[in-house]
């Protein structure tokens, strides 16, 4: 039988990490609140099995043998049952994390890896929630996760080694190359691109350079392969303001201070390309 990896939360950071595990031979279960999020999520990821069948790159045994180790239920109990791993993917809002925090804790025994892949927050705050924190880890992984090889390893200040190492070694079996990093807020990749992202929403709210404009000079002019702006459209405007909101939060920093262009783009449901409109139009 293969080990069961749990990821709650169906959207676009979970139905990737369930896709990569279903890829990497893992079995994996999907929970969101509702149906609907669940068959969206899984239907993207058999969208993209079914592209590589299509293409050749895997056979249609890989294509089957790998979607038959997917499932999704909006029942955590059930879900939870015989996992090695249960990876939290909802949103960015510490209290919601800290409630799945308290309920995985209670419905898993104590060897089973808990792992948040919160972009910013506090891994050692998340497992406070928690009987065992111990086994509490955070693993950020990065979008689109099929593709992005980085996984920041968080290790809260109680992590054992020993969920440490289970956890690097598992995200190793993912084809993703692991970092330890410190349970400081944003870790090492937010805490630069936070800034990158407020800047750049600033000078658009502020009318200094439009979007096309702001992508163009990062990528001819630094040689980007994608413009920051392109990247904020793609993560989902609403995750990159949570996350610039949690990052002032937590850092009382001022270069953190969420740029007004975020709530203006929330208001509007202009969240990226996963509602066809963002700092561009996606035409959906
Ligand atoms: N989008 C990115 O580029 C990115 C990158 C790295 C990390 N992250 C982090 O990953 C997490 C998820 O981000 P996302 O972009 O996938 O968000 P998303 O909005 O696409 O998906 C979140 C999902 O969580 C579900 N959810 C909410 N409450 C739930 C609950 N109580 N139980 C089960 N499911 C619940 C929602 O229905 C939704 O499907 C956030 O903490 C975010 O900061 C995001």
């Amino acid at each position: 039988m293969t080990e069961k990896i749990v990821v709650i939360g169906a959207g676009t950071m979970g139905s990737g990490i369930a896709q990569v595990a279903v890829e990497a031979g893992f079995t994996a279960i999907i929970v969101d609140t509702e149906e609907k999020f669940i068959e969206q999520g899984i239907g993207n990821i058999k969208n993209f099995i079914e592209k590589k069948a299509a293409k050749g790159k895997i056979t249609p045994e890989q294509h089957d043998d790998i979607l038959s180790r997917l499932t999704g239920t909006v029942d955590m109990e059930t879900a939870v049952d015989g996992a090695v791993m249960v990876v939290e993917a909802v949103f960015e809002n510490l209290e919601l994390k800290k409630d799945i925090f308290e309920k995985i804790d209670a419905l898993c025994p104590q060897d089973v890896i808990l792992a948040s892949n919160t972009s910013t927050m506090s891994i050692s705050k998340i497992a406070t929630a928690t009987t065992h924190p111990e086994r509490v880890i955070g693993t950020h992984y990065f979008s689109p996760v099929p593709l992005m090889r980085l996984v920041e390893v968080i290790r809260g200040k109680e992590t054992s080694d020993l969920i440490t190492e289970k956890t690097v070694t598992i995200c190793q079996q993912l084809g993703k190359t692991p970092i330890t990093v410190k349970d400081v807020p944003g870790f090492i990749v937010n805490r630069f691109l936070c800034l990158l992202y407020n800047e750049a929403a600033n000078m658009v709210y502020n009318g200094v350079a439009s979007p096309e404009e702001i992508d163009t000079a990062l990528k001819l002019g630094c040689n980007w392969p994608m413009g920051v702006i392109e990247i904020m459209d793609m993560a989902g405007v609403d995750v990159c303001g949570l996350a610039m909101e949690a990052m002032y939060k937590m850092t009382g920093e001022e270069r953190y201070k969420p740029s007004p262009m975020f709530k203006k783009m929330m208001d509007e449901n202009r969240m990226g390309r996963k509602t066809g409109r963002g700092f561009y139009e996606y035409g959906k």
